[in-house]
């Protein structure tokens, strides 16, 4: 190869370098949830852009089989990836449980799921010994966490607890709402009479509850959530792969659900720093 050749080549690879650097980060969940997500990323990580994608037409996740969340992560996957993303974030525990190793296979791009995160957030602490585990009724059942967890730290006790009325719960936006806290309640009193010292809130949707758990969780309970470190595990790789958007840029997010909703957009609004402009509905045929 001459010189010359050489240096053109040399000179297209940054190029294309660059251009995947400039790309957004995807981050799907299927509905509300991953907004949690979204903020620990855009409070780590404010130079990158977010296409998110909410598939709010076929939550909740939580209660159907592995088969299915497969398929919908698949098929979550495969649009953000024709939008054109430099990486994926898994920003729901049903669909890492089930279907993240499917989608690394499937797709040549980096994909971070949110249960890994969630492991480190709940063993930071060395005193972490009773972990009970809330989280949807398919992440319950693939015993995601509980494998993580045992294979981490010898002696654990883990207890764990669907809890699916609160993704609805959620969605509706009755955050504080008197049957929320009821709902609460009845989920964790069986934890506490384990005499749990952590609780692991294996659901992106769960931090959103964050006020009424507190109220209700005897106060030496520790309470864990994946967003913060997820964030954190997604910005190692990008560094490790060299794909940092360049500092500077003004991040923007750029939202598609599935089912446009009301409840969503007021709390999209509410809830992240950084207000999303207009929601697109998305059709995830194309
Ligand atoms: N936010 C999703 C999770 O982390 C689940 C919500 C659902 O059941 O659709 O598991």
């Amino acid at each position: 190869m001459s010189d010359r050749t050489f240096r053109l080549s040399e000179a297209g690879r940054a190029n294309s370098i660059a251009r995947v650097k400039a790309l957004p980060l995807g981050i799907f969940d299927s509905g509300v949830g991953g907004l949690t997500v979204v903020r620990a990323v855009q409070a780590l990580l404010p130079s990158e852009d977010i296409l998110y994608l909410g598939d709010t037409a076929r939550l909740p996740y939580g209660s159907k089989s592995p088969e299915t969340i497969r398929q919908f992560a698949d098929e979550d996957a495969r649009f953000l990836v024709a939008r054109g993303v430099k990486a994926i974030v898994v920003a729901c525990n049903t669909a890492t449980a089930h279907a993240l190793a499917g989608l690394r296979e499937h797709y040549q791009l980096p994909i971070i799921g949110v249960i890994e995160a969630g492991v480190d957030a709940a063993l930071a602490n060395p005193d972490a010994v009773r972990i009970g585990i809330i989280a949807t009724r398919g992440t319950i059942r693939s015993h995601a966490y509980q494998h993580a967890l045992a294979l981490r730290r010898t002696g654990l006790v883990i207890h764990g607890q669907a809890a699916p009325l609160l993704v609805p719960l959620v969605e509706e936006n009755w955050m504080d709402h008197p049957a929320t806290l009821m709902v609460l309640q009845t989920y964790l009193e069986p934890l506490i009479d384990k005499g749990i010292d952590t609780l692991l809130l294996a659901c992106t949707h769960y931090p959103l509850l964050i006020p009424g758990l507190r109220d209700l969780l005897p106060p030496d309970v520790r309470l864990v959530d994946s967003a913060t470190t997820c964030a954190e595990h997604l910005k190692r790789e990008l560094v490790r792969l060299n794909l940092l958007a360049p500092a500077g840029n003004d991040g923007k997010l750029e939202i598609h659900l599935t089912d446009l909703s009301e409840e969503f957009e007021g709390l999209a609004r509410r809830f992240l720093t950084k207000p999303p402009g207009r929601i697109h509905l998305a059709s995830l045929g194309c």
